[in-house]
């Protein structure tokens, strides 16, 4: 066996023994590397003559081939069984237990503000906003509650200090003046809902100093008091979602509607449950307040009120929350207490649509 036969099989012999890459990339080294075993044949050739040259040029080329080739063909089998070595490790094993999933929920007042919106928005309303610091033109005058008006002291106002013009500007104490802001900046038909914050200063069992109310306004040349009880009971019906709720109109007296009414529907009280709807030993529980625009309010928004009239509501949307979904506490609403949430929050699918209803 000459030089070049032993060089070729203990080349070819490294690498089909290389059970790694680094053990394949030690056996090309050593046959092709600077100093490898077929270098070192190769720098041989300069002390040759031509003949002899070319024919062991060709021979050692032939073998210098057959090695790199041998090379690459054991390196892609090492790199493939290395990849299904880690492909098997790597198995899902679809009988772990899947990890818990936390979703949010949504609050029941965005809930139900979206809700009594959408009602709303089935009927033509829609949606206007007012900022929560009014002024007292606002707030007060402009719905016919002159300053030291006895009707005031309805309100525990919250006050800013005075400012330069010495006017006190007021956190809203409801959303009545997103009405006058609408019929300043829009001339009739208008039909509106204002939901949005308000603020009392009063703290108990049944009040907080921030709570939410949606407020209706509905200004044409002939809009009357059937349309508003028509409207409202339609509204109580699909809100709390019983065709045959008892809703009854009890006059009232706010300065900014005339007449004025409170609405109440029917509720039964059974083992201290409350229960909305009629039937034996059923009883009334207030919900919302309305009237029809008394004239002076329409005067102070720039409508002349011999030509144009209309109705307003306003209601509590922490009070028909708790009613309808039987959330006994008002202060837990905004005691941002997760597990509170979990329970009487909603998942996003349960968003009402403006086509009425829920999407489920
Ligand atoms: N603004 C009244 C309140 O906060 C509610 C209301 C609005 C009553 C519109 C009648 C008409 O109590």
């Amino acid at each position: 066996m000459d030089q070049l036969d032993r060089i070729r099989a203990e080349a070819l012999a490294a690498i089909a023994a290389a059970d790694g890459l680094d053990a394949l990339e030690a056996a090309r080294v050593a046959a092709l590397g600077k100093k490898g075993s077929i270098s070192a044949l190769m720098a041989g050739l300069g002390a040759m003559n031509a003949e002899e040259r070319k024919e062991a040029g060709a021979r050692f080329n032939a073998v210098k081939t057959e090695v790199a080739d041998a090379i690459a063909a054991r390196k892609a089998e090492l790199e493939a069984t290395a990849l299904n070595d880690r492909l098997a490790g790597e198995r899902i094993d679809v009988t772990l237990p899947a990890r818990p999933e936390t979703t949010g929920r949504i609050h029941p007042i965005p809930q139900v503000m979206e809700e009594i919106t959408a009602i709303f928005a089935d009927m033509g309303f829609a949606v206007a906003e007012g900022p929560d610091i009014e002024d007292d033109f606002h707030n007060f005058t402009a719905l016919n509650i002159p300053p030291e008006h006895p009707a005031r002291q309805m309100h525990d106002t919250f006050y800013f200090p005075p400012g330069a013009d010495g006017n006190r500007h007021v956190l809203r104490t409801h959303t009545s003046p997103v009405q006058i802001r609408t019929m300043r900046e829009t001339a009739p038909p208008i039909r509106i809902i204002a939901p949005g914050r308000t603020y009392r200063c009063d703290s108990d069992m049944t009040h907080t100093p921030m709570f939410h109310q949606v407020e209706g306004l509905v200004i044409d040349e002939a809009t009357h008091m059937g349309h508003l009880k028509g409207c409202l009971i339609q509204f109580v019906r699909a809100f709390f979602e019983i065709d045959d709720v008892p809703v009854r109109f009890r006059p009232s007296f706010f300065p900014f509607t005339e007449p004025s009414a409170e609405v109440d529907i029917g509720c039964v009280r059974r083992d201290g449950e409350l229960r909305i709807g009629g039937g034996e030993g059923a009883g009334w529980l207030e919900i919302l307040g309305c009237g029809m625009v008394h004239p002076n309010v329409l005067k102070a928004s720039g409508i002349d009120p011999d030509r144009y009239q209309g109705f307003a509501f306003g209601m509590g949307v922490e009070r028909v929350a708790m009613l309808k979904y039987g959330i006994p506490d008002l202060r837990t609403f905004f005691e941002s207490d997760l597990r509170w949430l979990d329970h009487y929050g909603f998942a996003f699918f349960d968003q009402p649509t403006l086509a009425g209803g829920l999407a489920r």
